[in-house]
C-alpha cells in the first residue's frame, strides 16, 4: 500500500504492550467463534494476527486483511503457514460475497473516520454469509465508577493520543458517537447477539448477524473454566 505506515514504529512491540491486556476478550472472540461452528474467519485490520493466532488450532480456514506492511510483516513472522495474511483495504476488498460465516473487527475503528467506518462494516457484511457473525470489539462511553472513569477518560485516550494526532482525532469522534454502542446501534445488520463489557465497561465486544439470534452468553461464562485455547472445535458450545 503506498502513504505513511501509522504502524511502522509500534508493530515490533505492538503484542509486547497490548497481549496480556487484551487476552481476555480475545479468548471470548475464540469462544463464540467456536461455539457458533465457524469455518472460515476473516479478520479485518487484523494487526500482528494474534488474534487469528489464537484460532489457528481451531481447524478454521484463516485471513488476516491489514494495510499496515510492517503489521503484516510481524503477522507473517510469528504466525503458522495455515494463516493467510492479504495486504489490503478492508473497506474495499477483492473477496467474494458471502464467504465467511466469522468476520472479526476488534479496535479496528475507533481510530478511523466515520466513512470508513462504514465501508468496513459494510465490507464485513457482504462478506458474511446468511448465518455467519460479525464481532465487533471497541471502545464505549465508560459506565459510572472510579476505576470504568479512571481508565475511559485518563488511561484510555492517553493511549489513543501517543498513538498520533489524527489517530486521537478520530477517537474523540467515536467516542462522541457513543463509541460501539453508538455505531451498533446504527449499522447492525439484523440482530445484535451478544453484548459484553470488559475493562470495567470501558471496551465491549458485540456480536451481530443478519438472521441468527444465538444464546451466546454461556459460551463466553463457560470460557473462564476454559482459559487455555483448546484443540477441540466446538467445547464452548
Ligand atoms: C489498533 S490496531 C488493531 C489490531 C488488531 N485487530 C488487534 O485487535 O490488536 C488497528 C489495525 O487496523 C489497521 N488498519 C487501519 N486502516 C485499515 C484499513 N483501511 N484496512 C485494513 N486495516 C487497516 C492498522 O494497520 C492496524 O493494524
Amino acid at each position: 500500500m503506498q502513504g505513511q505506515d501509522e504502524y511502522q514504529r509500534t508493530a515490533a512491540i505492538y503484542d509486547f504492550l497490548f497481549s496480556r491486556a487484551l487476552r481476555e476478550i480475545r479468548l471470548n472472540i475464540r469462544a463464540v467463534l467456536t461455539h457458533c461452528h465457524a469455518q472460515n474467519v476473516i479478520d479485518l485490520c487484523c494487526g500482528t494476527g494474534e488474534q487469528l493466532r489464537m484460532l489457528a488450532c481451531d481447524d478454521m480456514l484463516l485471513t488476516g486483511v491489514d494495510t499496515s506492511q510492517a503489521m503484516l510483516a510481524k503477522a507473517r513472522k510469528v504466525s503458522p503457514d495455515v494463516i493467510h495474511f492479504l495486504e489490503a483495504d478492508a473497506g474495499n476488498l477483492p473477496l467474494p460475497d458471502s464467504g465467511h460465516d466469522g468476520v472479526i473487527i476488534s479496535f479496528g475503528l475507533h481510530e478511523k473516520t466515520a466513512p470508513q467506518h462504514e465501508a468496513i462494516f459494510s465490507e464485513a457484511c457482504r462478506l458474511l454469509t446468511p448465518d455467519g457473525v460479525i464481532i465487533v470489539a471497541d471502545y464505549c462511553t465508560p459506565p459510572e465508577g472510579f476505576t470504568s472513569l479512571l481508565m475511559g477518560r485518563l488511561l484510555i485516550p492517553i493511549i489513543e493520543r501517543m498513538a498520533g494526532l489524527n489517530h486521537y482525532h478520530n477517537y474523540r469522534d467515536w467516542m462522541a458517537g457513543d463509541g460501539i454502542d453508538g455505531f451498533m446501534e446504527r449499522e447492525n445488520p439484523g440482530k445484535l447477539s451478544l453484548i459484553a463489557p470488559h475493562f470495567s465497561g470501558c471496551i465491549k465486544l458485540c456480536v451481530a448477524s443478519k438472521v441468527k439470534d444465538a444464546p451466546l452468553l454461556a459460551c463466553l461464562k463457560r470460557h473462564q473454566h476454559d482459559k487455555e485455547p483448546s484443540t477441540k472445535k466446538g467445547t464452548t458450545a
